[in-house]
């Protein structure tokens, strides 16, 4: 009989575990058979004596099993076959690409259905940026997030506890074990809750820096790999670019303010970053999904819908289906926003050294934008603007960092983490690249 120590034994000595014991474990975890201090053990046994190839390959499957699958329709729709395409960020700060990437790839003719995570530690998460506009439902049952999806051609969505419910319990025990840079437990859990949500392919941004999972690029282009081959090995294309994130993408960092800042990327505004980042994730789901043959002609077919307006009418049909403010589009002045700024300034004239992400993250949770417990209120309009970025020169006095905020004990708080954002050095600093490497 299958006996939940010996499993957890086994993984402790390096010896590897076949297909079946992981599906009998992973129905364990998902039952409940298994308790959390067992499930614990094996996670540490797995971060430190990893999973084969195959191992991995059986894991993903059985967490991405272990609850309903989506299945969309394969059918022509008006003489086309339309393909499903996913893009999952590994997280950071001020990455606000899907608000604009899911509706202008959605404006493309693409079929985009995304199943996004709140914040999560220092990161924030679609879930609650997309929850400051008055009345959106991030919540959506998995026959409406069909519906929609194939009607309008995008839906966003909170994770349900219906799609993969094991990996949601293995990812609650990782938060609080130690367990999360783990190579193998992070793809399983990305590459699981794609299969589960029903894309027929994925483009993955791998983010590296400060601000991210992983601080070095050896290790985003090692994840980044692991993605690529997990996903080939059960069944599904995909593509990878591996982006900057040792400080924050475009200019705000917040909840309400990113979703201003992704309004203003559709209506042909907002920082180049940002713009330049959203076009490659779109180039990037239209070439592997084939509706463009070539990356210059999905560039061109992803510029055309911005500059045409073609994604924000997108993103307004997408907040209106989910029962939210389509006036946001229009005047985004129908958001949160915050009682009090407070400006910091350049403590010297250089080039700006430094402008941490994670920093700002943490910057963030301490105005109260993000949880320090599960459950947690959040302020959906504090925020921050990022004025100088690495390699811009700066004078002494110059405003480098505005805060937004609704509470000055928080303010309090978050200054510690603004203390240690920012630096300038005499010798001029290079740019950042922001796009680091791709991987197709
Ligand atoms: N995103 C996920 O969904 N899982 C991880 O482990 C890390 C980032």
């Amino acid at each position: 009989m299958w006996d939940v120590i010996d499993f957890i034994e086994r993984k402790r000595d390096g010896l590897a575990h076949s297909p079946e014991e992981l599906a009998g474990f992973v129905t364990a975890v998902r039952d409940g058979a298994a308790a959390d201090y067992q499930i614990s053990a094996w996670l540490m046994a797995v971060f430190l004596n990893g999973l084969c190839e195959a191992e991995l390959v059986a894991f993903t499957d059985a967490l991405a099993s272990s609850g309903e699958k989506v299945v969309f329709p394969k059918a022509p729709k008006n003489g086309r076959t339309i393909l499903t395409v996913d893009k999952h960020s590994t997280g950071g700060i001020g990455d606000k690409t899907t608000i604009v990437v899911a509706p202008l790839a959605a404006a493309c003719g693409l079929r985009v259905a995304k199943l996004s995570g709140r914040g999560l530690g220092f990161t924030g998460g679609t879930v609650d940026k997309l929850e400051s506009i008055p009345g959106m439902n991030m919540r959506l049952s998995t026959d409406r997030f069909l519906k929609q999806s194939d009607e309008i051609g995008v839906a966003l969505s909170g994770y349900s506890a219906t799609l993969a419910p094991a990996e949601g319990i293995f990812y609650a025990l990782r938060d609080v074990t130690g367990t999360v840079p783990s190579l193998p437990l992070i793809s399983s859990s990305i590459v699981s809750k794609k299969i589960a949500s029903g894309a027929d392919a994925f483009v993955f941004d791998v983010k590296c820096g400060s601000g991210a999972l992983m601080a070095d690029p050896a290790s985003a282009a090692n994840l980044a790999d692991a993605l690529a081959g997990l996903s080939g090995a059960l069944g599904r294309k995909s593509s990878c670019l591996v982006t900057d994130m040792e400080q924050p993408l475009g200019e705000w960092v917040g909840n309400a303010v990113e979703v201003r800042e992704s309004v203003d990327i559709l209506s042909g505004r907002g920082p180049a970053d940002t713009r330049e980042l959203c076009l490659a994730l779109v180039s990037a789901m239209l070439v592997i999904s084939g509706a463009e043959d070539s990356p210059a002609s999905a560039r061109k077919a992803s510029e055309e819908a911005l500059d045409s307006g073609a994604g924000l009418r997108k993103f307004a049909e997408m907040t209106a289906a989910q029962d939210g403010d389509a006036s946001v589009a229009d005047d985004p002045s129908v958001l949160p926003s915050a009682a009090k700024k407070h400006t910091i300034e350049s403590p010297g004239t250089g080039t700006v050294a430094k402008m941490d992400a994670r920093c700002a993250g943490m910057a963030i949770r301490a105005l109260g934008g993000g949880r320090l417990r599960k459950g947690d209120v959040i302020d959906l309009s504090a925020g921050l603007r990022i004025m100088k970025k690495i390699g811009d020169r700066v004078e002494k006095g110059e405003p480098v960092i505005e805060i937004f905020y609704n509470c000055d004990s928080r303010l309090q708080a978050a200054e510690a983490h603004i203390g240690r954002m920012f630096a300038v050095s005499d010798p001029p600093v290079a740019k950042r690249e922001l796009i680091l490497m791709k991987r197709d």
